[in-house]
């Protein structure tokens, strides 16, 4: 399984396990994978309030001064729009550069949407690039460094990806991720509810290994989350309705299964930062 491309095959049938069963997906009454865009801009506002972590610092110590950023899966920008806030101004080599430009790339308009506004309020001059990566790679063009914040366990075809983010960045590759895909929280919730088991793999060593194979000099970081996943457990049931597929007047159902489950609070995701340079 883990001959030449193994790696990625067993990537893309562990991701296929978390799909949805038709008979369940098929009654949900709203997209269960969809991402709220007013959730991530409200992330990217806190981003933005204290720029800070491991992803931001290995994105700013690539940069030269006036240096251009690609963020892939951009969202509204948490990854990318805080290094407007980090300053420059570090003696040269010393890694600070200041961002002089970003290519925000998204399958999300609502998202990109969001991502301009910021940008414009902080005089970063943005190009958006509306498609899924590696679709609109042959319309993208290169930068300093490339970024997918968050967007990996979305993605079956990883090395197609990688390859493409790895081709466009002139000085570094910067990804994060959490540790175990980002719907595991909810696994209890799964068996209560519908009796599914639901998946551990695949896990951030996986992208690791994959980036690996492909011949990239991987280093890592990791952290707990810097934020709680939800405010208050009404907010986390409002979410686990969608996830689950569930008729959102469940919410108070779901509110005494996490209560019988154990599962308030949340505990926090962890967090990993993997980059690679270019030669
Ligand atoms: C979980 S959000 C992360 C957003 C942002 N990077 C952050 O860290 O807050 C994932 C985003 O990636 C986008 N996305 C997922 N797969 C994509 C792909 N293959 N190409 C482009 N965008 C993608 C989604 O529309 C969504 O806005």
């Amino acid at each position: 399984m883990d001959g030449p491309g193994g790696l990625e095959e067993r990537w893309r049938a562990e991701l296929a396990q978390w799909g949805i069963p038709d008979e369940i997906a098929a009654r949900a009454p709203a997209d269960p994978w969809e991402h709220s865009p007013a959730r991530f801009a409200g992330r990217t506002d806190r981003a933005l309030a204290d720029p800070e972590g491991p992803t931001l610092a290995r994105i700013a110590e690539a940069l030269p001064d006036n240096g251009d950023v690609l963020d892939v899966g951009a969202g509204t920008g948490a990854a990318s729009l805080p290094l407007a806030r980090l300053g420059g101004g570090g003696a040269p080599g010393d890694g600070r550069g200041t961002l002089g430009g970003l290519v925000a790339v998204d399958t999300s308009e609502a998202m990109l949407a969001a991502l301009v506004s910021r940008a414009e309020a902080l005089d970063v001059p943005v190009r958006t690039i509306r498609g899924r990566w590696p679709d609109v790679a042959g319309r993208t063009p290169a930068a300093d460094v490339a970024v997918a914040a968050h967007v990996v366990y979305n993605v079956p075809d990883l090395a197609d990806f990688l390859t493409a983010l790895t081709g466009h960045a002139r000085r570094r590759v910067v990804l994060e991720l959490p540790y175990r895909h980002p719907m595991s929280w909810l696994n209890p919730l799964w068996a209560h509810f519908h009796g599914i088991i639901r998946p551990e793999r695949p896990t951030a060593d996986d992208v690791a290994a994959i980036a690996e194979r492909l011949g990239y000099g991987v280093r890592r970081q990791e952290r707990p989350a810097p934020l709680s996943r939800f405010a208050d457990v009404e907010e986390l049931a409002e979410s686990a309705c969608r996830r689950l597929c569930l008729d959102p007047a469940r919410a108070e159902e779901v509110v005494a299964a996490v209560a019988e489950l154990d599962m308030w609070p949340v505990p926090r995701d962890h967090w990993v930062t993997l980059w690679w340079d270019l030669p």
